[in-house]
């Protein structure tokens, strides 16, 4: 194991009725004028929105709202957000909705302290201050809730990328799993699949003896296998919803990525799909992780085998691994068929004909001079020109 620290300071309420504490949480960590940011309207329709400001009314806090954010956030929308905290004097960030609002939120609190262009943080500068952010979450997906990360999309060129840093981690986070059961099926399964993705991301390292965050991660993911189902059977299954929302939230504040390499292949080349087309990320990452591991199968067989027999009940066959580890692969992508994900290109709406610019772009976009995307393997265009191939 390598050395790391480890600090994730975000205060957890979970549970159901939880966001009546909001108002409470946000004068705990020092908000007295907030920006309420939400999405499409999912917030509004299901009154959230209303029994929010309810509760910041109660602890007489006084806020202005924003809306509008869309899956897979854009800069203009962040702009406008940073605007907007200026000329009203907002000191506190409360974001309503899903990993796309909670990032819009954290590009906004930090462009808001800041002389430069927000999208330099988006180009690798470490975001150091940022206004607090606080978070009411209704999907259980990116994990936003409990990550020091945020994904933007440029508008201009539609250029998807991350930023991170510890002021992006929220100080509280409400989690009421009620209020996932208004997902619709596909948001709830893609949902699942960032999970398991973020997960794998972890699992895919070259650090060896790291059993501690092996164990965790397996769990997490059989977890999701065994839940996952249950709330697309019923979308009112409160105990699924409950385990999959807080696996959500380990699955990404990285308390089972300490002290390993990680992978994040399976990411890089599926932001370039949700940038083009548009697509929901947990779709991306279903069609895009079986290619990418098929394709890194080689560097390390037995860590496939090793997952392939623990989280998918594959017998290990000692004369020949990789039969064991390809099998351990196609149980996922079983998996993520039966919960109603796409399985290629086609049925994501991606085209073969893009296959070149997709790689240019996952390799050399953003100023990426060397053209290497560094992971679990080390990808250069070629690589991934055939990984997306595997995608078809
Ligand atoms: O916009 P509204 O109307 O709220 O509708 C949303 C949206 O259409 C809807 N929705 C959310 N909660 C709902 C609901 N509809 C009904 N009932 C509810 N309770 O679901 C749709 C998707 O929402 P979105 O916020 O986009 O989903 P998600 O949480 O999956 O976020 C995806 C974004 O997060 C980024 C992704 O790249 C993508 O842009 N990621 C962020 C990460 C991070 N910050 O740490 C890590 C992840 O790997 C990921 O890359
Ligand atoms: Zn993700």
């Amino acid at each position: 194991m390598e050395n790391f620290s480890f600090y994730a300071p975000t205060y957890f309420e979970f549970g159901k009725g939880s966001e009546e504490k909001t108002g409470a949480l946000v004068k705990r960590f020092g908000g007295s004028k907030v920006l309420i940011h939400y999405g499409g309207g999912s917030v509004v329709r299901s009154g959230l929105l209303d029994r929010v400001k309810a509760s910041l009314d109660k602890e007489n806090i006084t806020y202005i709202e924003l809306g509008g954010v869309m899956p897979n956030p854009r800069s203009g929308l962040v702009y406008e957000g940073i605007e907007l905290c200026r000329k009203e004097n907002v000191d506190f960030i409360l974001a309503v909705g899903g990993g796309s609002t909670i990032d819009s939120s954290k590009a906004i609190a930090a462009g808001a302290v800041y002389d430069g262009d927000f999208w330099d943080f988006y180009e690798g500068k470490p975001v150091t201050k940022a206004l607090p952010i606080g978070t009411v979450l209704t999907i259980a997906a990116a994990g936003s809730e409990g990550s020091p990360d945020s994904v933007i999309t440029k508008e201009e060129g539609m250029i998807k990328r991350g930023a991170s840093g510890e002021a992006y981690r929220p100080r509280f986070s409400v989690l009421n799993p009620e209020l996932t059961q208004t997902l619709p099926p596909y948001q709830t399964a893609a949902g699942i699949t960032d999970i398991i993705c973020h997960l794998y991301e972890r699992y895919l390292t070259n650090t060896k003896n790291v059993e501690t965050t092996d164990r965790m991660i397996e769990g997490l993911i059989l977890a999701m296998v065994n839940e996952g189902p249950k709330v697309i059977e019923n979308p009112n299954d409160y105990d699924a919803r409950a385990n999959i929302m807080w696996a959500g939230m380990m699955a990404h504040n990285n308390s089972c990525g300490v002290g390993r390499s990680q992978d994040w292949m399976s990411h890089n080349l599926e932001h370039e799909l949700s940038a083009l087309y548009d697509c929901a990320h947990g779709a991306g990452l279903a069609v895009a992780m079986p290619a990418v591991f098929t394709y890194a199968l080689n560097h390390d067989v037995n860590r496939f085998a090793k997952i392939a027999v623990r989280v998918w009940g594959c017998q290990m066959d000692y004369d020949n691994p990789e039969r064991t580890a390809k099998q351990g692969i196609e149980r996922l992508r079983q998996f993520l068929i039966s919960i109603g994900m796409p399985k290629n290109f086609e049925e994501l709406g991606a085209k073969e004909e893009d296959i070149e610019k997709l790689a240019e772009t996952a390799c050399y976009g953003n100023g990426n001079t060397s053209g290497t995307i560094y992971g679990f393997i080390t990808v250069k265009k070629e690589d991934a020109i055939a990984i997306y191939k595997l995608m078809v």
